[in-house]
Order: C-alpha cells, then sequence, then structure tokens
C-alpha cells in the first residue's frame, strides 16, 4: 500500500484507510497526498442565511427553519459555510430546557464541519478555503453559515469527508476523554457501556475492545444488538427484556465490573452502581432517560467506589487538549480502529425530524443534517 504523509499536528496519516461504515457497506475514503488548496475564495454571500432557531422550549416542533442575520467575523473569528452538522442528545437537553440556553431565541447545535469563508482581523493561524470542524460553545451549528472563534476550530484532515467528521468530532472526542482520561481503559479490564449502539456508544465500544478490555453491552433492541457485537461488544444485554444487572454479575462471575459507563441515567444508574467491582468507577456522563435520583454518599461505601459526572468540554479547554483529543479520533478512524457509522442524515431544515428519532430510540450510530 503506498503511503503518503499529511502531517496533522502529530499525526501521520496513511494514504488509504477504511473509515466510513455507513447502515449498508462500507465506504473507502481516500486522504489526498497534498493539504487542502487554500485559494478558496470568500463568500459574497450576503448577512441572511437559513438556521434552525428555537423560540420557546419544547418538543421537536419547536424547531424552526428560519432567516438569521450572522454578519462578518471580527478580530479572532472565521465565518464558516457549514458542510455537515452533527445531532447530538445535548441538543435535545437545550431544546427541553434540561439544560438552560444563554437566551433565546437561539440556535441549536455543538459539532459542525465546513468550510472558512471569511477570516477575521488578527492572528488565527486559519485560511480562507479551510475545511474546519467544530465543537462546543458558542453554541449554533444548525445553521448553513455561522460565525466562530477561531481558536476552538479543528484542522480537519483533508480525508475525511464532512459528513464522517461531523460524526466523529463531538461523540469521537467523547468517546476520548472517557477512555482515556476519565478512567483509563487497560487491557484485562471489564466494562460496561450502556446505549451501546448510539452514537457515543458505538465508538467507546470499539475504541474499548481496541484497547484489550471485555466489553458488555447494553441496547434495547435486536438490530441494535446486532450492531454492538460488530463494534466489539463480547458481550450484549437487551436491558428492555433481561435484568443488566444479575446477567452482568453472571459474566463476571459475581465479581463486577471496573467501571460502567453511564449516559442513560434515570432507568440506568442505581443497577450501574450495582454492577461495580470493589472500588470500581461510575462514569455518569449523560441521561437520555432522565436525570438521575440524588445519591447518598454512603451508596459509594461498601465498594469504595468512586462516582464522576464528567463533561467532554472540561477535558478539552486549551488548545492544545483539544488538538490532541482530536488528533487521537483522527488517528483511530484512519487506521481503522473506529469504523464511523454514519446512520442517519437529513436536510437541515428537517432537523425536528431527527430529533424526533433520536429521542424516540430509532437511531443507532450518528446523525447528521446536511445543510
Ligand atoms: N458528558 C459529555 O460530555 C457527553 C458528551 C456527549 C454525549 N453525552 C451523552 O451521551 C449520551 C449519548 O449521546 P448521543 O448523542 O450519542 O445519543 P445516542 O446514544 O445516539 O442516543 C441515545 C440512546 O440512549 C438510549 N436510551 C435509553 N433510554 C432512553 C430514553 N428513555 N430516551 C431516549 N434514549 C434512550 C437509546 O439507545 P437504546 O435504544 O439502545 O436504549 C438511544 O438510542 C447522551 O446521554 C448524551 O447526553 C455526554
Amino acid at each position: 500500500m503506498s503511503v503518503s504523509i499529511l502531517k496533522y499536528q502529530n499525526l501521520l496519516l496513511l494514504r488509504h484507510s477504511l473509515i466510513l461504515v455507513p447502515k449498508t457497506p462500507l465506504t473507502r475514503v481516500t486522504i489526498k497526498s497534498s493539504l487542502i488548496t487554500k485559494s478558496f475564495s470568500s463568500s459574497s454571500s450576503s448577512d441572511m442565511v437559513k438556521a434552525i432557531r428555537v423560540h420557546e422550549l419544547g418538543g421537536p416542533q419547536v424547531l424552526k427553519w428560519e432567516d438569521v442575520e450572522i454578519g462578518e467575523p471580527k478580530e479572532g473569528e472565521v465565518r464558516v459555510k457549514n458542510k455537515a452538522i452533527g445531532v447530538n442528545f445535548i441538543d435535545v437537553y437545550f431544546r427541553k430546557g434540561v439544560y438552560n440556553a444563554p437566551s433565546k431565541p437561539f440556535t441549536p447545535g455543538m459539532e459542525a464541519v465546513g468550510i472558512v469563508t471569511a477570516v477575521g482581523s488578527g492572528p488565527t493561524g486559519i485560511q480562507v478555503g479551510d475545511l474546519v470542524g467544530y465543537v462546543g460553545q458558542p453554541m449554533g451549528t444548525y445553521a448553513e453559515e455561522q460565525i466562530l472563534p477561531s481558536n476552538r476550530v479543528i484542522p480537519i484532515p483533508s480525508s475525511i469527508e464532512p459528513a464522517v467528521a461531523a460524526s466523529i468530532l463531538l461523540k469521537g472526542m467523547t468517546a476520548q476523554f472517557l477512555i482515556r482520561s476519565c478512567f483509563k481503559v487497560e487491557p484485562g479490564h471489564t466494562i460496561l457501556v450502556h446505549a451501546a449502539a448510539g452514537g457515543v456508544g458505538s465508538l467507546l465500544c470499539q475504541w474499548a475492545n481496541a484497547l484489550g478490555a471485555t466489553v458488555i453491552g447494553t441496547v434495547s433492541n435486536k438490530e441494535k444488538a446486532a450492531q454492538a457485537k460488530e463494534d466489539g461488544c463480547h458481550h450484549v444485554i437487551l436491558y428492555k427484556e433481561e435484568d443488566f444487572v444479575a446477567r452482568v454479575k453472571e459474566i463476571t462471575s459475581g465479581s463486577g465490573v471496573e467501571v460502567v459507563y453511564d449516559s442513560v441515567g434515570k432507568d440506568t444508574f442505581e443497577g450501574s452502581l450495582a454492577c461495580l467491582k470493589l472500588r470500581g468507577y461510575m462514569v455518569s456522563f449523560g441521561q437520555s432517560s432522565g436525570t438521575p435520583d440524588p445519591v447518598p454518599l454512603s451508596s459509594l461505601a461498601s465498594k469504595a467506589a468512586f462516582l464522576t459526572r464528567p463533561s467532554l468540554f472540561q477535558y478539552v479547554l486549551t488548545r492544545d487538549e483539544l488538538l490532541k483529543a482530536a488528533g487521537e479520533v483522527f488517528a483511530n478512524v484512519v487506521s481503522g480502529v473506529l469504523k464511523v457509522r454514519v446512520n442517519h442524515t437529513y436536510p437541515l431544515s428537517e432537523a425536528a425530524k431527527a430529533h424526533e428519532d433520536l429521542e424516540n430510540r430509532k437511531t443507532s450510530g450518528s446523525v447528521v443534517l446536511i445543510p
């Protein structure tokens, strides 16, 4: 296989790599041998773009398709024309008011990949025509174009298609901090991942398997179970039909797991604690089923268990942390450790349908909006 070089921070990428796993067959993504050209001319588009707006909190129907004015980038900012936008469960929390948006109306969205169309004054290190990605605050990626702080944008290797990149930035970096920093998964560990066929869950299981862990995953149905198996789960539990605590005890011969990655929250939290081995780690990183009930500190005592409630954004505060996490994700995509499942795409204008499907547990892998 010919090997050409694409430098991305400290990362060398191979020329041909298997990357994309849509619902159907594998797609081969080719890495171009040169960096992205910088000759893309600045957009002459008007300040008005289409975006999804939330005026009042509520169900998916509150996501409205409207014209918004975005203006030109100021010092330290760039303007980006989005090519693909990642949908994440956190967008649902903001839409419903589980998390508070700073003001209303607001444009949801925390993950997107696009082309830089204008650069503000001052040193940004970014040029018109660069393909960049973005995760986190300020919220507002559900838009055709947006203004972003240049120190938070991430150069995307030209080998990785925008829809693929928008499927692995926030979710992949979440998997990265969960198993590389928050609790370091090592060979020989046995771990439990809830919602193992979801956007984050799929990547977590693949990565943990590659690190040498025994992976137990929970899912709601047989189709998702098949996907979770493909993604490296050694044991899959249908947690709507089976008692997952009893099954974990059975699988681990009564000893429990080193760590539980629990993004489901209310419905699983208590059972997750019961699955831990002595001095095990309870990583509660989401609440797809609702916020877990308060936990008395004493409930951790019998196992001397550790409990943490982390967020990606506290693990990628500095630019170095941000690029290191993204670089590790890209490296794993290019090497084939992570097969990216872009299982669902919707036009940006149909974001409400995407939210409805995500909340109703109809999706698996990543969900992407295309402007
Ligand atoms: N802390 C962080 O920094 C961070 C970062 C990213 C994501 N997260 C969290 O990680 C979780 C996964 O995010 P994601 O965007 O990848 O979503 P996702 O996992 O693709 O979708 C959520 C999944 O949760 C499961 N689920 C269980 N009970 C549910 C319920 N009552 N309602 C809806 N879903 C339910 C479903 O899988 P089954 O059908 O198999 O049950 C569903 O497909 C979310 O809780 C999110 O908030 C946290």
